[in-house]
This record gives structure tokens, C-alpha cells and sequence, in this order.
């Protein structure tokens, strides 16, 4: 598809030889404000200078010698130049090309094949996904698309906190006070409580403490009593894990949690020993990041323990040998921003430029009435709860606007669940937000439902119409309201670009609402079904709105239904 910004460039260029060239032409050229200024502006000022003239004498001299057979109609206005394209070629060849190619258009070969892994999700087992989960899950999820569709391989992993000393802690806390049955009826649920109660517990008898430590080490040296109690919290967290998963068609290439690397850290503290980048201080082993300005890494505790941090360090490494990423992303909360840094510099003091790849995709907190939430206390907003709950005012509102709709509860899912989904990626993702289901499950304003319903709206269009005895020859639309809708189609691969350079879904969300507002405001404006020579056209456009919304909100990881 041509790239009519590029276009203009040339033509301008072609009069400003000598004094600019192409690329700053083309990044000077803007989107006026209003569509009365037409479609791109060239402003004049930085020429003053080369050419010894005023910004507007400039912008005159140009307006007639600009020509060609895209560009309609050229005005000076002050030190700007306007440019209006000519609607009726572009147009044609805008619904021509995705006529026929439907939502495949842009470059979808920028990645080349190459690998990118995401590191998303990421949830803590024996603890529930709380909603703090579904924002790394769902930004995961919606980059790991949008590098595919640009031609990435993607390895979606998701790295469980299945190692610690917190499961030392879990197991002091069952032997004591749990109960097998009691824990297989309702497993993640159970554990959460006990983990509480270890804390509760804790503060009056600070020896369990010591007792966790205990545990955890005999874990750590392969107990097989201990082993398999970790195991089974491991395997009923997966399975809970998975429902959540399942409603949110969110996939996995590989469960490699915390505890896959547990063999795999030795050669890495000996690497660091070796070549002296760490040092010991008081029994530990630390890295010092002084010229980084950041706090020391640890790497081994005072106890011999690993951390958090050595098993990254681990990670990195095997993500490096085994997949030869172009890039790594790690898409989890800002609050581990400082992490991420250490485990960089540490990584890049090992002699690793490949660290550089490394990319910490960080998002701001989401809170309940205002608060953030925290699992010891106790308090958390259960992720399943939250769809669940979202799922049925979904179905309330179909019960009120569509009662007789066939598969209503598949619906609501989609609606419900696209809803919340939908709501989190809509604003940049380094914004912290207070979540409440009652106001993210609307179907009027910038949500996840208003994209679907316009989808849909776009459908039913499309069901009411003849196809016969329609003028096939000419794709050409030139009013208002179509010429809005056709620019914003060509601005789907962009759109998608930016996401991808910005790892942020944002970009994409902000264009399906964009793209949905003005094909509403089409809808209201035009008689789509009237019988005259553009009516194929139309119902070509039309069709390309449903097509590009469907696959903007598969790309956000959103189901689009036909009906609702
Ligand atoms: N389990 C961690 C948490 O819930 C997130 C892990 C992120 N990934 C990583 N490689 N550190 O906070």
C-alpha cells in the first residue's frame, strides 16, 4: 500500500532539491488539526533560513509547482502548506488493496523470523492470580500478537515464582495447621489462607521463621517429603492458573518457572567469582553496581541461599543460548524496575551485549477502591472473580438490549472479559488505575464493548444488503465521512508499527477507538444501502471496518462476536 506521506514528500522534494532532503521533508510533514486544512501540512519555517525568505513567501512560491496524481489541490496558508489528496485515486486503491488482501496489508515481514521472547504473566504459585497478573498477562499477551503479525517468531514463557523461601514457609504453615482434604477440595484457595496465617502466626512466634528457613533448605537440598508437597501446590496452582488462562485465550510456550534454573546458576556465580565481579561482604555475594548508581546486587545470601535475581541472571543466559533472541521482553509491573536494571548491569558486566536486548516492559498498579492490594494481609481481588463478575454484567446488559440472541453466554464471556481486557490496555501502560467491574463493563464511551458493538453494527449492515446488479467497477468514495474512515484504514499498519517500537498496545487501542468513532459517525451520515453507483463501494468499506476491528482487538487479545 503506498505511503502517501511519502508521496507528498517527493513532490516537495522535487522543488526543494538543495535545500532539504526527502526524509526531513517527510518528517516535517503533519496532520493538520482540522480537515479543512487538508490531509498533510508542510511547514516553511525551517527553510527561512537556506532559502533567505519568509516562512510564507516560501510556503506561496510552492503551492503551484507541487503537483502529482495523488495530490488533488495545494494551498499556502500563512507559513503552512497545505495538501489535499486526491480522494477519488486514493480511496480506490486503499478499499482495492484490502478488498483483496484483507487484513493482511503493511509489512508483515519487518521481524524477519527472528525470535522474541515475552516474559509475561508470570504468577506466583499457591497464591491466586490476582488482578496485579492480569496486566502483565494481558499486555503480554497483546505484544506477543503484534509481533507476530509483523512477521516475529514469538516465545511466550511464562516464568512462575514456583522457588523461595516463601514455599518454606507454605509448608511450616500445612504440616501445622493444614489438612489434605480440605486443601484438594479447593486447593489455591486453602493455601492462601494458610500462607496468611504463617504471617499471622509469625508475628507473635518469630522462631517459625526460623523453622521456614529450615524447610526451605531441605527442599532445597531435594527432601523427597518436601519435594513432593511442593510439587502438588505447583500442579493444582498450574490447573487454576490454566482456568484464567482459558477464559482469557492467553498461550503459553513454556511453563519454565523460577524452579527450572535451580541447576543452572552454579556456572554463572563461578563465572562471576572467577573473574572477580562479585566479592564477598559479610558471607554474601554481591555485585557491586556503584558506577551503574544502582544498590549492590545480591547474589548469594550470607546462608549460601540464591535469590530471585541468580536465577534471572540463569534465565537470561538460556534464553540467550537457547532461542538467540533479537529482543527479550520481560513484561511485568514497574515495581521492578530496579530488578531489571541490576540484572542488566550485572548481565553486561559478564561481558554480554546481548543485555542490551533486554527489554523491561513495565505498567503502572491497578487498585481497588484506591488501595493497593497485598496477598499477606490477605486482601486480593481474585482475577477468576473479576471475569466472572464482568461476564455476568455483560449478560445483564444483553438480557435488556438483545434478549433474544442466540449463544448469550458465550457472548457475554466475550464481551465481559473483552471489557476488562480492554480497559487495561486503553491508556498507556505506565499509568497506574483504580479498577472497579461496574464502570469498565459499559457499552457506551472508549471500552472494549463500543469497538465490539460498532463491529457489529457494521455487520448487520452488511446481512440487510443485495448484493446484485451492483456497479463493481469503481471503489472511489470522496465525502467527509468516508474519506475519514478510508484514512484511518490506512493507518492500521502504522498503528500496529508503533505498538510494536513503543511495546506499547495503547497505540493499538487508541486507533480501534479512533477507527470505530469515525465509522459510527459514517454510519449516522450515510445511506450505506442506497441503490446508486457507489453502493459497492460502500458496503467494500463497510466490510473493511468490521474486518480491521476484528482483527485490532484479536491483535489486543479480545474476541469480536458477530452479534450481541
Ligand atoms: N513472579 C514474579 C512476580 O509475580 C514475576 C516474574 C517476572 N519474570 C522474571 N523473569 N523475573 O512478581
Amino acid at each position: 500500500m503506498n505511503d502517501y506521506k511519502l508521496i507528498v514528500a517527493k513532490a516537495l522534494h522535487e522543488q526543494l532539491k538543495h535545500a532539504l532532503d526527502e526524509e526531513a521533508i517527510y518528517h516535517l510533514l503533519e496532520v493538520p488539526k482540522y480537515a479543512h486544512l487538508g490531509d498533510l501540512a508542510f511547514p516553511c519555517f525551517t527553510l527561512a533560513k537556506a532559502l533567505r525568505q519568509a516562512p510564507h513567501h516560501i510556503s506561496q512560491g510552492l503551492v503551484p509547482s507541487i503537483t502529482s496524481p495523488y495530490i488533488d489541490k495545494v494551498e499556502a496558508v500563512g507559513p503552512y502548506v497545505n495538501i489535499f489528496l486526491n480522494r477519488q485515486v486514493v480511496s480506490q486503491e486503499i478499499l482495492s488493496i484490502i478488498k483483496e488482501q484483507g487484513t493482511h496489508y503493511g509489512d508483515l515481514t519487518i521481524g524477519q523470523g527472528k525470535n522474541v521472547t515475552f516474559d509475561m504473566s508470570s504468577p506466583n504459585i499457591a497464591k491466586p492470580m490476582s488482578m496485579g497478573h492480569l496486566r502483565s498477562t494481558v499486555i503480554g499477551a497483546s505484544l506477543s500478537n503484534i509481533y507476530k503479525k509483523i512477521g516475529y517468531n514469538t516465545i511466550n514463557i511464562n516464568h512462575l515464582g514456583d522457588w523461595g523461601t516463601q514455599f518454606g514457609k507454605l509448608i511450616v504453615a500445612y504440616k501445622r495447621w493444614g489438612n489434605e482434604d480440605v486443601v484438594k477440595a479447593d486447593p489455591v484457595n486453602e493455601l492462601v489462607k494458610l500462607y496468611v496465617e504463617f504471617h499471622a502466626q509469625a508475628e507473635e512466634h518469630p522462631e517459625l521463621e526460623d523453622e521456614a528457613r529450615a524447610i526451605f533448605k531441605r527442599l532445597e537440598d531435594g527432601d523427597s517429603e518436601m519435594v513432593t508437597l511442593w510439587q502438588w501446590f505447583k500442579d493444582e496452582s498450574i490447573k487454576e492458573f490454566e482456568k484464567v488462562y482459558s477464559m482469557l485465550d492467553v498461550h503459553f510456550d513454556y511453563y519454565t518457572g523460577e524452579a527450572f534454573y535451580n541447576d543452572k546458576m552454579a556456572e554463572h556465580i563461578e563465572y562471576l567469582e572467577k573473574h572477580h565481579i562479585s566479592e564477598v561482604d559479610n558471607n554474601a555475594t554481591i555485585v557491586r553496581l556503584d558506577e551503574e548508581e544502582l544498590p549492590p546486587a545480591l547474589i548469594k545470601k550470607s546462608d549460601g541461599a540464591t535469590l530471585y535475581l541468580t536465577r534471572d541472571i540463569a534465565t537470561a543466559y538460556y534464553r540467550h543460548r537457547t532461542y538467540d533472541f533479537v529482543k527479550s521482553v520481560y513484561v511485568v509491573g514497574n515495581e521492578q524496575a530496579n530488578h531489571f536494571k541490576q540484572l542488566k548491569a550485572v548481565l553486561k558486566k559478564m561481558g554480554n551485549d546481548w543485555s542490551d536486548d533486554m527489554v523491561h516492559v513495565a505498567f503502572g498498579l491497578i487498585t481497588i477502591n484506591g488501595r493497593k492490594m497485598s496477598t499477606r494481609k490477605g486482601e486480593i481481588i481474585l482475577l477468576e472473580d473479576v471475569l466472572n463478575d464482568a461476564t455476568e454484567l455483560a449478560l445483564e446488559q444483553i438480557e435488556l438490549k438483545n434478549p433474544n440472541l442466540a449463544n448469550k453466554k458465550e457472548v457475554a464471556a466475550q464481551v465481559g472479559i473483552g471489557a476488562v481486557v480492554f480497559h487495561d490496555l486503553k491508556n498507556d501502560r505506565m499509568n497506574s488505575f483504580n479498577f472497579n467491574v461496574d464502570e469498565v463493563v459499559q457499552f457506551e464511551g472508549e471500552t472494549g464493548p463500543y469497538i465490539q458493538y460498532s463491529r457489529v453494527r457494521a455487520l448487520s449492515i452488511l446481512r440487510k444488503a443485495t448484493m446484485e446488479n451492483l456497479q463493481t467497477d469503481t471503489l472511489s468514495l470522496v465525502d467527509d465521512y468516508a474519506w475519514d474512515v478510508i484514512k484511518m484504514l490506512r493507518e492500521f499498519p502504522q498503528a500496529i508499527e508503533r505498538a510494536s517500537k513503543l511495546y506499547e498496545p495503547s497505540v493499538l487501542s487508541k486507533y480501534v477507538i479512533q477507527l470505530a468513532q469515525s465509522f459510527n459517525k459514517y454510519y449516522a451520515n450515510s445511506t450505506v444501502l442506497a441503490d446508486d453507483k457507489e453502493k459497492y463501494a460502500r458496503l467494500v468499506l463497510v466490510q473493511a471496518v468490521a474486518d480491521v476491528l476484528k482483527e485490532g482487538l484479536r491483535l489486543l487479545s479480545i474476541k469480536a462476536p458477530d452479534e450481541m
